[in-house]
């Protein structure tokens, strides 16, 4: 099929020579923005989101909310949004179904507005990504869930969502964010257990409580909400710094940089990386809202490494994280634990020279220092996308990256800021 235009990179690679000396800004953060955009929801006037990056899944988030009937103005990086007095609360399918973070919206509709219908959520093909927690979920706060034509149709009629004591089986990033949400316009008391510690997921709460929500347990397994109806508020919601895009520049200026400078960023948000990157033979400074990465001119290290819920090392990193490892002296070992096809880009990058070996479909070896050599790949998801691009970046010869727009869902015009790097990739 042939591209549509601004859809392939092509990459001039600097064959592992480390010309970054330089610095870049990390934009907001993506999955932060996402459920903001939901949480806007939740308000009687209105929210004002600042920070926003301005990528497609924000993009389609906002489309959703306007097309519930939402009163959407988006003024650069800042966007206001007004929820209707009534609305269908019926998510348009075509769009819902591109991307997870639609799955947000649904625990403030239905909270707000007694019933909500959607698709199963797509997004990245990483794995099976099924929602029987938030499925579950409202059905313990009284909701009826049915199944009909590829929507589910999710109702609490009467006197709407009421609290309830919830366990996740598993910690959920955006099942924890929905039940904060919904549980903060239900009637009486929830108890999440079991909840996902992301820090998008404090900042969401701490701002909701400040907007009055009564929540505590705030960056701890147990969340209790008192509902209390919908929330007032004057000051914007603030979205974090994306530190998967800052960990992903890390990375990059751990293979090419002498030294580069991330600004913008949280370094507390990253501890797992910057202490692999240590362990793996980089300095790191960091200093407020600053991470610097320098060479140290020593040959890199091997390491073994399992992706972890929050603080733990972040499965989004995994990939961007194997292309270092293919330049470590030495065998490294990588246990994804999170997703089950999180593992597909390795067969791209042994076609690039890389010696990987896929011992199940959650665990590889790489066996490293390698040369990467430039080819044509398609990006299959964002980061599997973005670790594409970085091995390009670090391979002899052109790399051509189609599928750029996996890319551009989770890192904003990245080939104009890596150029302004030093760094030679073009979009066509
Ligand atoms: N899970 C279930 N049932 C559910 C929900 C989740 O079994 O109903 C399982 C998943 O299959 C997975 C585990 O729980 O094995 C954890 O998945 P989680 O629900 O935390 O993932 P998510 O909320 O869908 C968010 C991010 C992802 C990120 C993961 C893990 C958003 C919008 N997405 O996804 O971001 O990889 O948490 O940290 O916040 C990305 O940015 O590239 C991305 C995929």
């Amino acid at each position: 099929m042939a591209d549509v235009a601004g859809d392939t990179l092509i990459i001039e690679g600097q064959a592992g020579r480390r010309v970054i000396n330089g610095s870049i800004r990390v934009n907001g953060s993506k999955n932060d923005a996402v459920q903001a955009i939901a949480a806007a929801f939740l308000f009687k006037n209105g929210l004002t989101l600042a920070n926003l990056p301005q990528i497609d899944d924000v993009q389609k988030m906002l489309w959703l909310a306007k097309d519930l009937g939402a009163e959407v103005k988006i003024s650069g990086r800042t966007a206001f949004i007004r929820p209707p007095r009534m609305s269908r609360a019926t998510l348009d399918t075509e769009i819902a179904e591109k991307i997870r973070a639609s799955i947000l919206l649904t625990g403030p509709l239905l909270a707000r507005y007694g019933s909500v219908t959607f698709p199963h959520p797509g997004g990245c093909v990483i794995g099976e990504r099924p929602i029987d927690f938030f499925l579950a979920g409202f059905r313990q706060m009284g909701a009826s869930v049915r199944h009909r034509r590829g929507s589910y149709e999710v109702n609490a009629p009467g006197r709407g969502l009421r609290g309830a004591a919830i366990f996740f089986k598993n910690q959920s990033v955006t099942a924890t964010e929905t039940f904060l949400m919904a549980a903060v316009l239900a009637r009486g008391l929830t108890v999440l257990r079991n909840c996902a510690l992301e820090p998008e997921i404090e900042n969401l709460g701490r701002f909701l409580r400040h907007a009055g929500a009564k929540i505590s347990g705030l960056g701890t397994p147990t969340i209790i909400v008192n509902g209390r109806g919908l929330l007032v508020v004057h000051r914007p919601y603030q979205v974090l710094p994306d530190r998967i895009e800052a960990g992903s520049f890390a990375i990059l200026g751990a293979l090419l940089a002498k030294r580069l400078e991330i600004t913008g960023c949280e370094p507390s948000h990253l501890q797992a990386l910057l202490n692999l990157l240590e362990e793996i033979g980089l300095r790191i400074k960091t200093g407020k809202n600053k991470i610097t990465v320098l060479a140290t001119g020593r040959k890199l290290k091997p390491v073994n490494l399992k992706t972890h819920e929050y603080p733990g090392f972040p499965t989004d990193l995994q990939a961007p994280l194997a292309v270092l490892l293919t330049q470590a002296a030495g065998a490294s070992v990588i246990l994804e634990t999170i997703f089950e096809s999180r593992l597909n880009y390795a067969k791209t990058l042994i076609s690039m020279g890389a010696k990987i070996e896929i011992l199940n479909p959650h665990r590889l070896a790489i066996v490293g220092p390698t040369t990467l050599t430039g080819r044509k790949v398609t990006s299959p998801d964002l980061r599997a996308g973005l670790a594409y691009l970085v091995a390009g970046l670090v391979a002899k010869g052109r790399t051509v990256v189609h599928n750029v727009h996996y890319i551009d869902r989770g890192y904003e015009r990245i080939d104009e800021r890596l150029r302004a790097l030093g760094l030679a990739l073009k979009r066509f």
